[in-house]
């Protein structure tokens, strides 16, 4: 096993080769937000809550944690300035489809109070863990995505309904509580 060791926020960090960033964060009691991710589940790098400034060869970079592999003598800050910019303008942008729940409560973490853009409830924030979860720890596809763009939208899969009745196990992942409306329909 190969052992890399990394600065996260000041603090010398060792970590297993192919860990990813937030892994290794999450180990040293480091904690970065996330909302499209689980650790049952391949990363999937939809959200960027989870971005963190990196330092390497003397550049710097902004990346998604939760998909970034460890390297060795990586620099990392999970919260300079340029970070919780990011993190406001992300929260900015999904507190219009979803003002509750864990976004309401990165927001108010985050000082956001409003958003300066329009309303446009849906109550999905098209994380993926509904979708993800179905397929890569059930085996089954019984949620999905459907649409393009704008359009994009989780759907249930009709002749897959005796799956979700049984099941329900993707309610707790759900950051909006969009997957339990519709699987009540
Ligand atoms: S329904 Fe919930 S878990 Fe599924 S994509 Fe939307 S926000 Fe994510
Ligand atoms: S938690 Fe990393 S991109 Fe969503």
């Amino acid at each position: 096993m190969v052992i890399v060791t990394l600065n996260i926020d000041g603090k010398e960090v060792k970590a297993k080769e192919g860990m990813t960033i937030l892994e290794a964060a999450k180990q040293a009691g480091i904690e970065i937000p996330t909302l499209c991710y689980d650790e049952k589940l391949e990363p999937y790098g939809a959200c960027r809550i989870c971005s963190v400034e990196i330092e390497k060869r003397g550049k710097t970079q902004i990346v998604a944690s939760c998909c970034y592999p460890v390297e060795d003598g990586l620099k990392v800050k999970t919260t300079s300035d340029k970070i919780i910019k990011i993190r406001k303008i992300i929260l900015e942008l999904l507190l219009p489809l979803s003002p509750t729940g864990p976004i309401l409560s990165l927001a108010q973490k985050y000082g956001v109070e409003k958003s300066r853009f329009p309303s446009q409830r849906t109550d999905c924030i098209l994380c993926g863990l509904c979708t993800r979860y179905c397929a890569e720890v059930k085996g089954e596809k019984a949620v999905t995505f459907i649409g393009r763009g704008a359009d994009k939208k989780i759907a249930l899969v009709p002749e897959k309904a005796g799956v979700c009745a049984t099941c329900r196990e993707c309610y707790n992942l759900c950051p909006s509580g969009k997957i339990i409306d519709e699987t009540a329909v």
